[in-house]
């Protein structure tokens, strides 16, 4: 039986990260998250059960090797749920810049769990869509909810979730400095692995993360703008100074990341209010409110970096097209 959907789902950037796993095959977090879904980064994602093969195009080009086998193994969860042995070609366009930071395999494997399983004709919960996202790429299990989302760390596949996260009117915007939208040179898995492997800052990241996790829903939940990006800039920079303790050190960073984090800080002292976090790439995300965009976004530009986004909250996955 052939089945065919098409799913929609935007990225999200971390205010709270998750960095390391208790349990690699299940991707089940050392500790919980929060983040921000952003609406201008998307990917659209059609999936159809019935081919020869798994094949997967990303923006027009097939895919193979290690991308093309993590989509399969992740199919492999859909047939096990669904009871279907048969393939899937998989083709997905990004917005989003592959592999570079920008949480493409947040959307990514949104998108892909929403359109494979609809397409198989399972019709899952959002908390059920975020567990088997979180298989695919840990950030994806947020990438199901719009706005804020937090990702609890649980202790096993089922505890392990993300869901909406109350915005009592924050107002947040976030201008994105594209440093470099490039591929990284190690991946987040491999990185966090090894900071959790060999970095002796790791246990003070897991302890500190855990109490910034706590203080950011209490700020959310207060509406208090300053407290949410005070712990979303120390969160991050506290994340990288971990990945920095590990043998060999892992570092994201390039001038242009630097010369970002020194004119958040300026701006900052200026007067106006903004936050700086970071991911698995050089690109630096800055949280500020909606009517502080453009200037926030005018002064990035300045710096001559390689591109400038603006973006506000965006919306959860869906699915656009089902099997009739
Ligand atoms: O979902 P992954 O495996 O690509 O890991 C995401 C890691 C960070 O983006 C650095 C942090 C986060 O919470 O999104």
């Amino acid at each position: 039986m052939s089945g065919r959907s098409t799913a929609v789902a935007h990225s999200n950037i971390a205010l709270i990260k998750y960095w390391g796993k208790v349990d690699s095959r299940l991707a089940i977090p050392a500790t919980s998250s929060v983040s921000l879904t952003l609406d201008a980064y998307r990917t659209e994602t059609t999936v159809e059960w019935g081919n020869d093969r798994d094949s997967v195009v990303l923006d027009g080009d097939p895919l193979s090797g290690v991308p093309a086998d993590r989509v399969s193994r992740f199919l492999d969860l859909v047939r096990d749920l669904s009871g279907r042995s048969e393939y899937a070609s998989v083709v997905s366009r990004n917005t989003v810049p592959t592999a570079a930071g920008l949480a493409s395999s947040a959307s990514g494997f949104a998108a892909l769990a929403a359109a494979a399983t609809s397409a198989a004709g399972l019709s899952l919960s959002p908390r059920e869509l975020s567990i088997l996202a979180r298989k695919g790429s840990g950030s994806a299990s947020r990438s199901i909810f719009g706005g804020l989302a937090v990702w609890y760390a649980g202790t096993d596949d089922a505890s392990s979730y993300a869901e909406p996260l109350h915005d009592p009117g924050l107002d947040l915007a976030m201008v994105v400095a594209v440093v470099n939208a490039g591929t990284k040179e190690i991946s987040s898995r491999d990185a966090m692995r090894l900071t959790a492997d060999t970095s002796p800052y790791y246990d003070a990241w897991v302890s500190s993360s855990r109490v910034d996790f706590a203080g950011m829903l209490e700020a959310v939940a207060a509406g208090d703008f300053t407290r949410v990006g005070e712990l979303a800039e120390s969160n991050a920079m506290r994340m990288h100074a971990s990945m920095l303790g590990s043998t060999p050190p892992v570092s994201y960073w390039e001038p242009d990341s630097v010369r970002c984090l020194r004119l958040v800080r300026e701006l900052r002292a200026a007067g106006t209010e903004c936050y700086a976090t970071m991911d698995a790439g050089p690109n630096v995300k800055v949280l500020c409110r909606r009517p502080d965009v453009a200037s926030v976004s005018a002064a990035v530009g300045s710096l001559g970096v390689a591109g400038v986004t603006t973006s506000l909250p965006g919306p959860g996955v869906r699915v656009t097209e089902a099997p009739r």
